[in-house]
């Protein structure tokens, strides 16, 4: 049995941490969560959450891996000025860890339950097995310590007037909440909201099992931003909301000053999604949540600008509402395939929303990826988003204060070349960069004239200039060669060991992935009607097999698949890999594919018909 009473100390992270790398990554000093109420007495738990590591928190068991984010994709919907929103395919533990901290309004998860591997296998994807090990191998203690090492980072994330929904079911809820009320503080919890829904499997010998739990909690409970709905007439919940918004606050006449209850079966019941449901089955992700109990969350926990985050997003619910309540947006999936449905959904809610003309400043989004790359891309990639994906997986921090300077490791500057492999740094560009080193600080104060050149190659003129630098004035640059190395090879796995410390499930970071070559045939089956083929595709990544199939058959500036041509599934769940479509009318019409497989490559096919 523990003491009660205010606990100091106990969850902090040590000050000293003497490595430079974790001096980067220094814990928040804020964590003085247990303190349960004086009234409590001794209560019969600890208090630290499982997995806690007093000196290095959660980074013991799960090591920090600084890695790039690769840009893939930007789907611009016409205002560049706007900040992108931004949707990761990555782990959300190591993405999540490369955010600002104090920077969300509202994270709203809903992660796999605690209730069996089986039924949380969603896409068969690779990336989704392999957390399966972290997550199940240690039964519900690996669960929770798998889950807090992740609310810890969402607490750092939101800002002090921000909140948390944590949705779960009766397998884990009542374990998270004791966790939670470490992680955030007992006082910070705000309710356990009971979203009852109609549908769904039946409970012989006990009562019917007919509810999920969602935890919310503040980050601190005297800051918190909440908009309770008191009234119609005087709700600011109302007020501004976009019209496309769907009113959840809607009541009748005689419950006109009722309060939002936190138990959730009545005005939501209508929207619990069985499988026909057209909103579920435009999507068709199997543990799709309802458009309107997110409505409720976003509605009530955000400003009107707010930034809304779902780290397990899964087919995309949260920021598509996000989006349509003109929130700002982060979502992270570890599956390329609910990124994929994601990025869907949200160009079509954006395209939707512009047809509508109600939400006419729609910020773009980026697709980023986090430790699998897309190795033709980065060749292909601006100069300044190569420069800074090089210089983060060299672990040095980009930095364009300096003329001439692309970033520093440490203190040292670095320098960083042309995207294209085939170019060469010549002897003028080292000194350039040597005279760029000439009028830092570093140099001027202190003497210091080291420097770093990373470049796929160096003519023999570059390496003259450097070794006439060294004799002549004991400028040191060092150079640094790119490599493309090969998954397959000794090479990458000796350089991934050094990377990922002692920890196996890392081994799998930075990779890299060629996307498929899809290949698509069709044949008319009738009048305006073809039967569209995509067998013939060839996957690239060794052992990789098709995974997903989505289909635009009016495929115009951006790809957004056709209602019901996203996620279909065959006999024994696999993709369908043929579709048939009735196109509306006879002519010319562009079409177009995308093809995701289980290592995480994806490839577009697109092309032009003459419907008949
Ligand atoms: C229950 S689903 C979320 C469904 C979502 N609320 C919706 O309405 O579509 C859980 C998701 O978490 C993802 N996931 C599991 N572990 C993850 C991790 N470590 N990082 C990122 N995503 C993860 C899974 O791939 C899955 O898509």
């Amino acid at each position: 049995m523990q003491e009660a009473g205010p606990v100091k100390g106990e969850f902090v992270a040590p000050p000293d941490v003497s490595d430079a790398d974790e001096r980067s990554d220094a814990l928040p000093e804020e964590e003085e969560f247990w303190r349960p109420p004086v009234r409590f007495g001794s209560i019969p738990v600890e208090k630290t959450p499982l997995g806690w590591d007093r000196r290095r928190g959660f980074r013991k068991l799960y090591p920090q891996v600084m890695l790039p984010m690769q840009v893939v994709e930007r789907v611009s919907f016409g205002h560049p000025e706007l900040e992108p929103n931004r949707l990761f395919w990555g782990d959300n533990l190591h993405v999540m860890r490369q955010l600002p901290s104090e920077s969300i309004d509202l994270i709203y998860i809903d992660p796999p339950f605690f209730s069996g591997r089986q039924y949380n296998i969603i896409f068969g994807d690779q990336n989704e097995l392999r957390s399966f090990s972290d997550i199940y191998e240690g039964g519900m203690p690996g669960y929770l310590i798998w889950l807090n090492a992740r609310l810890y980072e969402m607490k750092r994330l939101l800002k002090k007037t921000g909140s948390i929904y944590v949705h779960l079911d009766w397998h884990a809820a009542h374990y998270v909440k004791v966790e939670m009320d470490k992680i955030f503080g007992y006082d910070n919890f705000m309710n356990e909201v009971i979203w009852s829904y109609a549908l769904g499997g039946s409970s012989r010998g006990r009562y019917q099992r007919k509810h999920d739990n969602i935890l919310f909690y503040a980050k601190s409970v005297g800051d918190v931003h909440f908009h309770q709905p008191r009234d119609r007439a005087t709700s600011s919940l109302l007020a501004g909301q976009p019209k496309g918004a769907r009113d959840v606050w809607r009541t009748s006449d005689e419950d006109e000053h009722r309060v939002i209850l936190d138990a959730w079966p009545d005005d939501l019941v209508e929207y619990t999604l069985s499988n026909r449901d057209p909103e579920r089955s435009q999507w068709g992700y199997p543990t799709q949540k309802p458009v309107a109990i997110l409505e409720r969350m976003v509605m009530a926990s955000t400003p009107a600008n707010g930034l809304v985050a779902d780290f397990f997003c899964g087919g995309g619910t949260t920021p598509a509402v996000a989006q349509r309540l003109g929130r700002r947006w982060i979502a992270c999936d570890q599956s390329r395939v609910a990124v994929a449905i994601t990025a869907d959904r949200l160009t079509r809610g954006a395209q939707q929303l512009m047809l509508d003309s109600v939400g006419t400043n729609i910020p773009d989004f980026t697709v980023e990826h986090w430790g699998v790359y897309e190795a033709k891309r980065l060749s292909q990639a601006p100069a300044d988003q190569f420069r800074e994906f090089v210089l983060c997986a060299f672990g040095a921090i980009p930095d364009s204060s300096e003329p001439g300077i692309h970033g520093h490791k440490g203190a040292i500057p670095v320098w960083v070349g042309e995207p294209d492999q085939r170019s060469q740094v010549t002897a003028k560009d080292v000194e350039a960069f040597a005279n760029a080193i000439r009028k830092t600080v570093r140099y001027q104060q202190d003497n210091l004239r080291d420097g770093i050149m990373l470049a796929w190659a160096f003519r023999p003129d570059a390496m003259e200039a450097a070794d006439r630098l060294r004799e002549l004035e004991q400028t040191d640059l060092n150079f640094v060669r790119l490599d493309m190395i090969r998954i397959d090879s000794v090479q990458f796995r000796e350089h991934v060991a050094a990377l990922s410390t002692d920890h196996a499930d890392y081994e799998n970071f930075l990779t890299f992935v060629q996307p498929p070559h899809v290949e698509v045939g069709w044949k008319r089956l009738q009048e305006r009607t073809y039967i569209f083929d995509v067998s013939e595709t060839a996957v690239l990544n060794p052992g990789a097999k098709i995974i997903n199939v989505q289909w635009d058959f009016q495929y115009g500036r951006r790809f957004s698949s056709t209602p019901g041509y996203s996620f279909i599934r065959g006999a024994k769940k696999e993709p369908a890999l043929q579709a048939q479509y009735e196109f509306p009318s006879t002519g010319k019409s562009r079409i177009a594919c995308k093809v995701q497989d289980d290592m995480g490559g994806e490839g577009l096919w697109s092309g032009e018909i003459e419907v008949s």
